[in-house]
């Protein structure tokens, strides 16, 4: 298949309105609107699309439930804080109307007459460009009052204030009211009592801007796709040691091969792949011949997360990546629960320790230990997700780490 045969149609991207009209930008909703709301969820469910966001759940599956009952909400997810993922901001900054045209069939389709995007707050430019963006699509008469008979829709933007875990939707919500970024324990989930009680509907930038695309080119398009069970394009987003590091559209399903072939190749040797996101094992070069989508990650217990791949060459020091890795989770950890709170930091204080020298053999069996129990204890997903990425570098480099610590201990001893 070629890269003209799907997906976003890259040649037409455009921010302006009129660029994306002449890409069959707004065609999508105006077949919408012609439709039954249960109409477009059925077409999203034809095309099996699964949210971009992260966890890969079914978009059909959560517009469904909507009750379409006023005042109800739709809140676009562009927290983007993900540790090497970049693919909200290209939408965003070279198709912002595909999100807002998405947004709208979502809010059709579950009845939503407020709208919301949650935008990271290091990305302020792309905040303020989305204020004309809106603009433009108010003045076409695709926001506002009456839209078509009975759906009225506007849409504010809301900047976020740095933290990681206001990614998670729930916690996201609390942000939006006001509140401590804080997850709240589901159920209630939030189509059923989501912003001040009301049914919310979540979805992330690409799961949107893929709503529309569905809308504008059919669910049997769609599904012609990627793969059988996570089908549909797909932007990766590939860093570190490759040459051309950037966004990267290719089916769901893709290989890691591909992708970094299509990325300029590895600087160097290849050493090890991080797959989706900072909660994502990291892999040895084993990883080349991963499909990279929901399912097929689902069956080697990794993760798809949101389709970063991050590749790393024989100059790195994996001690010195599970140190950055476990600093992250120290400093993101909400604080609301005792298991992350307190887990992170000792995960933190012994994977900084490894790389000063003072780390100690029996750190390796604790960081398995702390993180098992965080992941049995922890109250939100991300206080769980440390597992993956502590558990397989001691497992995939665990030579590395001992030689280090060995050698590191063996010239404090010198001196
Ligand atoms: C710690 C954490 C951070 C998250 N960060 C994001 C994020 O930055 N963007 C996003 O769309 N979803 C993020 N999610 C997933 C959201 O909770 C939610 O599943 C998603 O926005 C739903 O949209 P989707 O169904 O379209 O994927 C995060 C989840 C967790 C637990
Ligand atoms: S697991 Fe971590 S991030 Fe989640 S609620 Fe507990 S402290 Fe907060």
């Amino acid at each position: 298949m070629k890269q003209s045969d799907y997906f976003l149609k890259f040649k037409n991207l455009s921010p302006s309105i009129k660029g994306y009209q002449r890409a069959n930008g707004y065609t999508g909703l105006k077949k919408a609107l012609t439709m039954t709301p249960d109409q477009i969820v059925e077409k999203i469910e034809n095309a099996w699309l699964l949210g971009r966001g992260g966890a890969g759940f079914p978009t059909a599956v959560k517009w469904k439930t909507a009750t379409r009952e006023a005042p109800s909400y739709l809140v676009c997810n562009a927290d983007e804080g993900e540790p090497g993922t970049f693919k909200d901001r290209f939408i965003m900054t070279h198709s912002p109307h595909m999100m807002i045209e998405g947004m709208i069939i979502a809010a059709y389709a579950v009845g939503a007459n407020k709208g919301y995007i949650y935008i990271r707050g290091e990305y302020p430019k792309i905040a303020e460009q989305l204020e004309k963006t809106l603009q433009e699509a108010d003045d076409a008469g695709f926001l506002g009052e009456n839209i078509t008979a009975g759906f009225s829709f506007t849409i504010d933007i809301i900047k976020g204030g740095g933290s990681y875990v206001v990614g998670d939707e729930t916690a996201l919500l609390n942000s939006l009211m006001g509140n401590r970024g804080i997850p709240w324990s589901k159920p209630p989930f939030p189509s059923e009592k989501g912003l001040w009680d009301r049914p919310t509907f979540i979805n992330n930038v690409e799961t949107l801007a893929c709503a529309a695309l569905i809308l504008q080119y059919g669910s049997d398009w769609f599904r012609s796709i990627g793969s059988h069970h996570s089908p549909g394009p797909k932007l990766y987003c590939l860093s570190g040691k490759v040459n051309n590091p950037g966004i990267y559209e290719a089916p769901m399903g893709s290989t890691v091969k591909d992708l970094i072939s299509m990325a300029g190749g590895v600087v160097g040797t290849l050493k090890a792949v991080q797959i989706g996101g900072t909660a994502g094992p990291i892999y040895t070069s084993e990883a080349l011949d991963f499909h990279l989508d929901f399912d097929s990650m689902k069956k080697r217990d990794g993760i798809f997360g949101s389709g970063a791949v991050v590749v790393m060459n024989t100059d790195i020091s994996m001690a010195e990546v599970l140190e950055v890795a476990m600093r992250f989770f120290a400093e993101e950890s909400c604080g609301k629960c005792f298991p992350c709170r307190y887990g992170t930091r000792q995960l933190s204080y012994m994977a900084d320790s490894i790389v000063l020298g003072k780390g100690k053999r029996e750190f390796l069996d604790l960081m398995v230990e702390t993180a098992d129990i965080m992941r049995g204890s922890s109250f939100c997903p991300f206080g769980k997700s440390v597992e993956m990425p502590v558990k397989s570098i001691l497992k995939n480099f665990n030579g590395e780490l001992q030689a280090l610590i060995r050698q590191k201990n063996y010239i404090r001893e010198a001196l």
